[in-house]
């Protein structure tokens, strides 16, 4: 049922859904009642490797805001800035120090004020990255807990005795490796690290730390901050008695037993410090995206809240996982993910995982399978977030020998695991030395191939990945099909072609995705998607030689997209 309201002197047609959010403040919706960051386009920056304006080798706040005309110009509409805060940078920053300021290394809060004013006259929001589940070994919270075991501070973090001598409290492994347990000889109990020992878990059932971490939260939503990305929700809470794990076959990358972590991660009191989040969220109109690993979409179904009442924006890393460019995969996927409500948050690359260019690429056609992925994700209902560097088909460079590595995990599991740097290279901004990205030598070696894939020279190629990607962000600005339309999928049984519509009132947008790498005649049929045989007018293609013409048959060539609107 429909209402209309008169909101601090606005008209508002409203779903009987409409809740007014506190503090009288009124959020711009759209006529489908969707916010700001349901038709954005995200953008991750991670700032190490991004842009550095005082030449250290190591990007900053002020590059960022350096950028700024040419994220602008990109069509992004919100920045995501991985961990810039104080920290030892044993995770690169996601161990953090102090949850209140910005690491030397990356600028002052003053270079951050001028980044989130400048980033506002640019019309883009800027988004922080939060990390709840643990601190830095060097926060002065944790340094406190570990003074003494009557610290006040002591219940901050999980801290235990041992099964044993030299036996830690259970079988519980760090994702990056061994015992997530380590010993303090000082006060002779355990402490818990689900990921580096550098980086001890917060204990979250302690409700001066939940109010500490909200109020961190607060401090940055007074500065202007638009929402957050929080890190490792899933692993905010563990069993209280320390149950095992059950053990799993095999062994991980590290060598120690697999293990079917249920009492470690996705406990069901994740949920209430999501609402609790939500809640001061909402306070200051703000958004949260989660970092959420899941299975299935059922699982991920869950994070949105039984209520819609905890995150409006979890990640789907689903697609991240899919090892190869297939159109039953992938249309299979889209389609769970349409039919379990919720508004969509797309993801092909991020600073975990292996570069999509790279992923997906068949060594022959990278850059036509880059054009294509973003043709798919880009157009899909829902919100994309993109990874710095995809909008130029940067690839992954993983370390050639282990003494390269700079990322820990990349040492201790050599050469099985090679670690994260490869996918945070610096930005490739030109042909000059070592990218445009710095005159010094960079923290980590630029791709090979920063010399054909730079935004300078692909800003000069019309047929360039750059260009591709700016003309589907206008197409995602201009089409109202393609930022409300319904989600409909054609051809079920093709199995190199994926193609959808994206319906709005009586105009469709068809996108066709030859998803082999031969060439393949797609049927349009647009009965399915409730349209009689209409016009259609091409809008945008990645083929070689272009398609100008719609009819009920279209060749398509190996890895190419199109994209055709309905004309009345
Ligand atoms: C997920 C982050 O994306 C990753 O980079 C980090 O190492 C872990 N969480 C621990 O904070």
């Amino acid at each position: 049922m429909s209402k209309t309201l008169i909101v601090a002197g606005l008209l508002v047609t409203s779903m009987s859904t409409f809740t007014p959010i506190a503090r009288g403040q009124v959020k711009p919706t759209d006529v489908a009642h969707h916010e700001w960051w349901h038709h954005a386009v995200f953008y991750e920056v991670y700032p190490r490797s991004f842009a550095d304006s005082n030449n250290d080798g190591v990007g900053d706040l002020n590059g960022i805001t350096s950028k700024l005309g040419y994220l602008q110009h990109l069509g992004v509409k919100a920045l995501w800035i991985t961990p810039c805060f104080p920290s030892p940078q044993v995770d690169f920053g996601y161990d953090v120090s102090d949850y209140e300021s910005i690491d030397p290394m990356y600028g002052t809060l003053a270079d951050f004020d001028r980044l989130v004013a400048q980033s506002k006259a640019h019309d883009i929001k800027i988004i922080l990255d939060f990390v709840p589940n643990h601190t830095s070994d060097q926060h002065k919270w944790f340094l406190e807990s570990k003074s003494s075991r009557t610290s006040p501070k002591r219940d901050w973090y999980i801290w235990r005795d041992g099964k044993g001598p030299n036996q830690p409290p259970n079988n519980w492994t760090s994702t990056f490796g061994g015992s997530a347990w380590k010993y303090d000889p000082a006060t002779g109990q355990y402490y818990y690290h689900y990921f580096y020992a550098e980086q001890p878990d917060l204990n979250w059932r302690n409700p001066e730390v939940v109010k500490a971490m909200l109020d961190a939260m607060r401090f940055w939503y007074k500065r202007g901050v638009a929402g957050f990305r929080l890190d490792a929700v899933d692993t905010l809470y563990e069993d209280p008695n320390l149950k095992d794990n059950p053990l799993l076959p095999g062994t991980d990358k590290f060598g120690f037993p697999n293990t079917n972590e249920i009492y470690n991660k996705k406990l069901p009191e994740v949920h209430d410090i999501m609402r609790a989040m939500r809640k001061v969220a909402d306070e200051y109109g703000a958004v949260l995206i989660g970092e959420t690993w899941t299975q299935n979409v059922a699982q991920l179904r869950e994070y949105y809240g039984a209520r819609n009442d905890e995150l409006q924006m979890p990640m789907d890393l689903m697609m991240t996982e899919f090892k190869q460019v297939s159109a039953p995969a992938f249309r299979d996927h889209i389609g769970a993910v349409e039919g379990a409500g919720g508004w969509p948050v797309f993801v092909i690359s991020n600073h975990d995982i292996v570069r999509s260019y790279t992923r997906w690429g068949d060594g022959v056609h990278n850059d036509d399978i880059a054009k294509l992925m973003a043709a798919m994700y880009l157009m899909l209902r829902g919100t994309p977030i993109m990874y710095y560097g995809e909008e130029i088909g940067m690839e992954n460079s993983d370390p050639k020998s282990k003494d390269d590595v700079r990322d820990p995990i990349g040492r201790r599991g050599w050469p099985l695991e090679k670690g994260r740097d490869g996918e945070r290279t610096p930005m490739q901004w030109s042909d000059a030395k070592n990218a445009g990205f710095t005159e010094v030598t960079p923290w980590l070696p630029v791709a090979p191939n920063y010399r054909t894939h730079n935004v300078v020279t692909e800003t000069a190629d019309p047929q360039s990945i750059l260009n591709f990607y700016r003309r589907l962000l206008d197409l995602r600005r201009d089409e109202p099909a393609l930022r409300e339309g319904q989600y409909v999928a054609l051809n079920p049984q093709d199995p190199n072609v994926f193609a959808f519509v994206r319906r709005l009132k009586g105009e469709g947008v068809l996108v066709a995705l030859n998803m082999s790498g031969s060439s393949q005649t797609v049927k349009v049929d647009l009965k399915a998607a409730g349209f009689s045989q209409p016009k259609m007018r091409v809008l945008l293609t990645s083929s070689h030689t272009p398609i100008t013409k719609v009819s009920t048959e279209i060749e398509m060539e190996p890895y190419s997209a199109l994209i055709a609107k309905t004309v009345k």
